[in-house]
């Protein structure tokens, strides 16, 4: 257990695990847990935030925790929904505002050389999302600054080390809000700043012993970054306890398994190919259905697991490359639908029949965390930086039925594509790409003959995590380049085209 960590009590607010990411920024670890569900172990924590929320104080209906066992007792931040809580229940008085506070504001402060402003100027620009707003500060509460619309845009409790802001600091619109929150957590709670993926890499790997001893553990790599630091991570633990299972579902990138499996070999893991090709690729026959396409990969996927999990004797747990954005997702205030969405993306979930403990070593940190962390053991910096790749790869980029043939158009149109990006510099500029084989031919003409063949679409996009994208505006001589080259090399395609849609509307695969 971390020695410094910092509880953000979640209210519902759309920029919860922002608040996380800010306060991991800075090196110290947090952890976010839903207000109705305050953890025991309330001494392990040493700062305490509470989140904003859609929700108004005023309403039956809204969140209303118990405190008492917080405020006073450690530092507190109060944001937003967080610092009208605050007000509502300890004589402060909270109603609907009457002008509309979205948006940027400045601050101007009423309190000078406040350390909680320390290294912040005078109209600094914060980002506001409410529509209630503070009339009255609670009772012993201290105006420390406003904005021209807010009054009470940030406050603290005379007495207790408590302060409470209006403003969102976690968002980059409120340009000191990462300052603003080092200001309280380490001048003010006194929290270090120790989280590096060095300690956590020391730390995780002295847990994993603890937790699995002597024991086998399972883990099924998928050649993207979330399983293959995991197993790095459980490799440096328990050494050749961890068998690691790579399958071939046919339906990988051109020449991926054989130089993936290379790669994983040449960093010393026990890993074992499996070539399931014609498996998968037999079950998919006739399948047109995107959903039919995913269940079918998702049951030959756990059947292949399964028979090569079984020849491992004695093994006890299995392991998953499972990351904090998955796990908030499901334990958040807001848990529920938006997890199931999600569920179908990750194929090789555990089916109950295999009886096996889950150990998941990523489940506290973020992506970009995941990326530090695999550097910081030392991991190709190519692998780290690969795109994201969908479970069901290629099946879902062929549109329709899927045939030994399709595949391999597309491996080679996608080869072409990503291998361009690559030798021109953009593949890092770009959040992911591949080419999307479509179900329709066109006429085209080669010398004197005119030709019937398959389209193709290319598609590169960038996001920040999948959730929203926009389609990346490539260099034209890149587009013209590669449309020649795919034409001329590929046997079987006579025009490709180029996807321009966001999402949303669009979303960033076809199927
Ligand atoms: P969409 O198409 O929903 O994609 O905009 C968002 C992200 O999710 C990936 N994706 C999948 N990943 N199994 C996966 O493992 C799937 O069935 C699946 N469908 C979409 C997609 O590649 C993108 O990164």
């Amino acid at each position: 257990m971390q020695q410094h960590n910092v509880l953000i009590l979640d209210f519902g607010s759309q920029y919860t695990q922002l608040i996380a990411r800010r306060v991991r920024e800075l090196n110290i670890y947090c952890e976010i847990h839903p207000y109705n569900k305050i953890p025991n172990n309330l001494n392990d924590f040493k700062a305490v935030i509470l989140s904003g929320s859609p929700s108004s104080v005023r309403s039956d209906q809204a969140p209303h925790p118990d405190l008492s066992e917080i405020r006073g007792m450690k530092p507190l931040l109060a944001v937003c929904y967080g610092a009208q809580y605050l007000a509502h229940f300890s004589g402060g008085l909270v109603a609907p505002s009457n002008t509309r506070e979205y948006g940027r504001a400045n601050l101007s402060f009423v309190k000078e050389n406040e350390s909680f402003f320390t290294n912040i100027s005078e109209g600094s620009q914060v980002w506001m999302s409410h529509s209630d707003t503070i009339k009255d500060l609670p009772t012993n509460g201290v105006l420390l600054a406003s904005t021209h619309d807010v009054k009470n845009a940030a406050y603290k409790i005379e007495g207790e080390t408590t302060y409470a802001i209006q403003f969102h600091p976690e968002v980059y619109h409120s340009t000191d809000g990462k300052q603003l929150l080092e200001n309280f957590l380490v001048n003010i709670a006194g929290v270090s700043q120790t989280w590096t993926p060095d300690s956590f890499v020391d730390e995780t790997v002295k847990g994993l012993q603890d937790k699995i001893g002597e024991d086998k553990v399972v883990l099924g790599l998928s050649g993207g970054v979330d399983s293959t630091v995991a197993a790095v991570l459980l490799h440096k633990a328990i050494g050749k306890n961890l068998h690691c299972i790579f399958v071939n579902n046919g339906l990988l990138r051109k020449d991926e398994y054989t130089s993936v499996l290379k790669q994983y070999e040449g960093m010393g893991l026990n890993v074992k190919g499996v070539d399931a090709s014609e498996r998968f690729l037999n079950d998919l026959a006739g399948l047109s259905d995107p959903e039919a396409k995913r269940k079918s990969i998702g049951k030959v996927f756990i059947e292949v697991f399964d028979d090569e999990a079984n020849q491992i004797e004695n093994a006890k747990w299995l392991a998953q490359g499972t990351i904090y954005p998955d796990v908030i997702e499901s334990v958040s205030v807001n848990g529920g639908p938006s997890a199931t969405i999600k569920s179908h993306h990750n194929v090789g979930g555990l089916p109950d029949f295999m009886k096996l403990k889950i150990v998941e070593p990523l489940r506290m940190i973020f992506k970009d965390e995941v990326r530090r962390v695999g550097a910081s053991m030392g991991i190709d910096k190519e692998l780290l930086g690969r795109h994201p790749f969908p479970g069901p790869g290629l099946a879902i980029r062929i549109l329709g039925d899927i045939t030994s043939e399709k595949v391999r158009i597309l491996q080679e149109v996608d080869a072409i594509f990503i291998n361009g990006l690559r030798e021109d510099g953009l593949y890092d500029k770009v959040w992911q790409a591949g080419a999307i084989l479509l179900p329709v031919n066109s006429v085209g003409v080669m010398g004197d003959e005119r030709t019937y063949e398959k389209v193709v679409a290319l598609r590169a996009v960038e996001s920040t995590d999948g959730m929203t994208a926009d389609w990346v505006n490539l260099p034209y001589e890149f587009l013209q380049k590669t449309s020649n080259k795919i034409i001329n090399n590929v046997k079987g395609v006579n025009r490709v085209v180029y996807d321009i849609s966001s999402k949303p509307p669009a979303t960033i695969e076809w199927e």
